[in-house]
């Protein structure tokens, strides 16, 4: 204990030097941060309040919100938003967001937003000396494996998803041993451990393109069994699944589907491949979450039910005034734990820090970067 305390100190004095040789200390009453990769000027806690100034500044951004946010709300976002969007550049942060992100976040202060693969590919191209990742732990993890001297962190750590946590390395190293040879494809809604004995990964977007690109006639299939049946349906290779679940996809029926159809027979319905099979089948169309996205701006359906998490749509419809959008709502609870106020708290306490073992980095790095390396 007497040796952690140690260590911490010299940690907080180097840091304090280092700042003095930067001029930077004395600029705050509070002390520098220190992550793992560098040590931060103390930034205070702003004040959030709605005044002019903040009406004035952000009423761009409103104008794009306007249809999806009721005025009335407006005024307990936009404070958050105002000072996000200045201390992003204090710390020259980059926010990268997932298309299931609450509007506010997503055309609030988000400067990169996209699907899992979109997301994966931009992290690799990230400008900035901090990348905040809204959306769950492991699209955190993934920008992290690809920048590792960046300091990667995520509003609040606990943001998780049922189908990262329905299998763990472990099992996969006894798949191994029951069909030997036979090549590991493991989708990213995965932990760094699981992708550490992959051969390689994919997203909802490529899954067909990844199988195939591998030349075998058989493929271990991982976690989501659901997306897996449904590259099987796409592909003569033999997949090997797990019985992992999305738990906001999984909800949905296809008679809950038959009963939007029944109602208004004109109705587009468009579903993700996490999806159960009985509900793909009434989908005219299935896709990536930037899939569907790409489909509802190009065919502009006079109505469309989006089967997938709830938030899309009213980012989408922000965009798309002239579609209505029939929400079944499920929302995605991990994702819904990333929220304004823990965005700033995160900018000005630099927290929280996405750390990963070097040892399993070095392998769960690899099978994303041949994924992305093959441009599927
Ligand atoms: P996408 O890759 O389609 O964005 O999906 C990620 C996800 O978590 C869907 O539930
Ligand atoms: Fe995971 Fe499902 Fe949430 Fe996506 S929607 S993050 S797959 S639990």
């Amino acid at each position: 204990m007497a040796l952690m305390q140690q260590a911490t100190q010299n940690t907080a004095q180097d840091a304090t030097k280092r700042l003095v040789a930067a001029g930077l200390h004395g600029q705050s009453m509070s002390a520098p941060v220190v992550t793992s990769t560098q040590v931060w000027p103390a930034i205070d806690m702003p004040e959030v309040e709605w005044t002019p100034a903040v009406e004035r500044e952000t009423a761009p951004i409103y104008e794009r919100l306007k249809t999806i946010i009721p005025s009335i709300e407006w005024p307990f976002h936009a404070p958050y938003i105002h000072a996000i969007n200045r201390i992003k550049k204090q710390r020259n942060a980059v926010i990268l967001a997932h298309n299931y992100q609450a509007p506010e976040i997503f055309h609030g202060v988000a400067d990169v937003v996209g699907d899992s693969l979109q997301l994966a590919r931009l992290a690799t191209k990230a400008e900035g000396d901090v990348i905040v990742q809204c959306g769950v732990h492991f699209m955190a993890e993934t920008s992290k494996l690809l920048n590792p001297h960046r300091t990667v962190l995520i509003p609040d750590s606990r943001a998780g998803c049922s189908l990262a946590s329905s299998i763990t390395g472990a099992d996969i190293r006894l798949l191994k041993q029951r069909y030997p040879g036979v090549p590991v494809v493991t989708y990213v809604n995965s932990t760094a451990d699981v992708k550490a004995e992959t051969d390689i990964c994919c997203t909802s977007s490529n899954a067909v393109q990844v199988v195939e690109s591998l030349g075998t006639d058989r493929v271990i299939f991982l976690p989501d069994e659901y997306l897996g049946k449904y590259v099987q349906s796409l592909t003569k290779v033999k997949l090997i699944l797990w019985k992992g679940h999305c738990e906001v996809h999984e909800r949905f029926t296809g008679e809950e589907l038959r009963a939007y159809r029944e109602a208004d027979p004109s109705v587009q319905i468009i579903a993700h491949p996490e999806c159960p099979p009985d509900v793909l089948a009434e989908a005219d169309f299935t896709g990536s979450t930037a899939h569907m996205i790409d489909w509802v701006k190009s065919r502009r359906p006079a109505k469309v039910v989006m089967v997938t998490e709830c938030s899309m749509a009213s980012n989408v419809a922000a965009e798309v005034p002239d579609v209505e959008f029939i929400k079944p709502c499920n929302l995605c609870p991990h994702m819904k734990m990333i929220t304004l106020p823990n965005i700033l708290h995160s900018l000005v306490h630099m927290t929280e820090e996405v750390l990963i073992d070097p040892a399993i980095a070095e392998r769960a790095r690899l099978p994303i970067e041949r994924m992305i390396n093959l441009n599927a």
